[in-house]
């Protein structure tokens, strides 16, 4: 993993990491809340984004679409790239005062592209990209995780039991190298109940934003 300057950290951009399954999408919506309750500035946002760099990534994740697994991590630091530096990007919200939760960052690429096409590419076209302020990492065991996930209606390429549980590994290896890189990781109990798991996270908050937050 490549070593991130602390000066780049952007104490007030938070990340949601997990396999998939794990409930990051909706502690984000959960957050949402929160923080209106609370009067805060902030943005909910997530990868693959919504525009067409996103799009496109959607379509190669549904299988409609195909390509090599060094094209996929392409896509997504492409896609991130836009997420980050672009107009009304993630850089100028938290550089305005908004507090800026996002699911998924550099860590998705380097455990799922790491597995598809090997650590070298996604560590290379990630390392441009400004290390979180928080990164909170929801730990689940893959089974229970699969169970949520096939009581959806379409399932994407990576949604397989035996795919999560290397996905899974991966995020262990790097989640260690992002830690000894810098980033600051709070792990979550993300097998506990979702009022228990919210509960992690806003005490994870007040942690790193030193702020006490209305439930
Ligand atoms: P996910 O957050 O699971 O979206 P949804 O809950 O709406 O299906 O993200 C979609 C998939 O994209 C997920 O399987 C992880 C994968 N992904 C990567 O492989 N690399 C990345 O860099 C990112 C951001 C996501």
């Amino acid at each position: 993993m490549q070593s991130y300057d602390t000066d780049t950290s952007v104490k007030n951009f938070i990340v949601f990491e997990g396999i998939d399954g794990s409930g990051t999408t909706t502690q984000l919506r959960r957050l949402s809340s929160m923080m209106e309750r609370n009067n805060i500035p902030h943005a909910i946002t997530a990868e693959p984004t919504s525009r067409p760099e996103g799009v496109l990534i959607r379509r190669v994740l549904r299988g409609d679409i195909k390509a090599e697994p060094g094209t996929v991590a392409y896509l997504f630091a492409a896609d991130r790239y836009q997420h980050v530096f672009g107009e009304e990007g993630i850089l100028e919200a938290v550089r305005g005062g908004k507090i800026v939760a996002c699911d998924r960052y550099c860590l998705s690429s380097l455990a799922y592209q790491g597995i598809a096409c090997g650590m070298e590419l996604p560590k290379r076209l990630n390392a441009i990209f400004p290390a979180p302020g928080l990164t909170l990492f929801f730990k689940i065991d893959p089974e229970i995780a699969m169970r949520r996930v096939h009581s959806r209606d379409q399932l994407e390429i990576y949604e397989k039991l035996h795919i999560q549980k290397q996905v899974s590994a991966a995020y262990d290896k790097v989640l260690a190298d992002a830690r000894a890189s810098g980033w600051k990781i709070a792990v979550i109990d993300a097998e506990k109940s979702m009022d228990e798991v919210a509960a992690q996270i806003i005490a994870a908050l007040e942690s790193h934003l030193e702020m006490s937050l209305e439930r």
